[in-house]
């Protein structure tokens, strides 16, 4: 199922169950990486949740797992309720956003994954390496960059990042094709507590949305 981006509200409000993702494209600049752009993204995003100017939103950073005030998944202090996550590859970002559960993003570029195999074997579970030798030659990168997005938005949505048992992280598709959560590492809760979207920003770049809640909805939208 394709997702229908449409331009996002200039104010916005996001419940339960329900996860916001927005698009940005930025423009790449040969060999340099820009990381202000998206902070500026991620700021004119999250004031349209909030209200009040984008500069002058306050984040914390202070990692829940170690403690750590550098590498910690990044929360609004002006309205703790709401989390929020952001990607950037390539030419694209994505910034989720929903209120009272966590969420994770990430979006991976396919041609990052010609040496799939490299990282499947840090990084993959062996029935994901499986299905990854099942299928033709040329899907594979493709088909491994999904599988990572879905690993990475999990671990992002959980505050550990890398750091997270990448390989206990397991995602699939579901009988309608859908992304589904399939093993999550130990002491985590059950994997069917989670929703997984597909969020593809645009074609070669596989995105995907991870939600902390059930029966919940994804909806896409355009930074205009
Ligand atoms: C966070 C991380 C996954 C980002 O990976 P990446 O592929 O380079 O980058 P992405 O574009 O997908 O995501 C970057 C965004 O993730 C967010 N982020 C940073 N730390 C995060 C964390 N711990 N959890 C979730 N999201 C995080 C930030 O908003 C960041 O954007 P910014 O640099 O503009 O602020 C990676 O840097 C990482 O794992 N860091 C270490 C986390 C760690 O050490 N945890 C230790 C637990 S004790």
């Amino acid at each position: 199922v394709s997702l229908t981006w449409s331009p996002g509200p200039a104010t916005a409000a996001v419940g339960a169950r329900t996860a916001d993702v927005w698009r940005v494209h930025l423009p790449v600049l040969p060999g340099v990486v820009d990381r202000s752009l998206l902070a500026s993204a991620r700021r004119s995003v999250l004031a349209r949740y909030v209200g009040g100017v984008p500069a002058a939103l306050s984040f914390e950073t202070s990692c829940r797992l170690c403690g750590d005030e550098r590498h910690g998944k990044p929360r609004l202090l002006d309205d703790p309720q709401l989390d929020f996550n952001s990607s950037r590859s390539g030419p694209w970002a994505l910034v989720a956003v929903t209120r009272g559960a966590v969420v994770g993003v990430d979006v991976e570029g396919v041609e990052r994954m010609a040496c799939w195999d490299e990282i499947a074997a840090v990084a993959m579970a062996d029935i994901e390496r499986r299905r990854l030798a099942e299928i033709g030659r040329d899907l594979q990168p493709a088909a491994a960059a999904r599988s990572w997005t879905c690993k990475e938005a999990v671990a992002k949505a959980a505050g550990w990042g890398l750091a997270a048992d990448l390989r206990a992280i397991v995602g699939t598709r579901g009988g309608a094709g859908e992304p589904v959560l399939e093993a999550v590492p130990p002491g985590w809760g059950q994997a069917s507590s989670w929703t997984l979207f597909d969020a593809d920003p645009g074609l070669g770049h596989p995105g995907t949305v991870a939600l902390g809640a059930t029966d919940a909805v994804l909806r896409a939208w355009d930074l205009t």
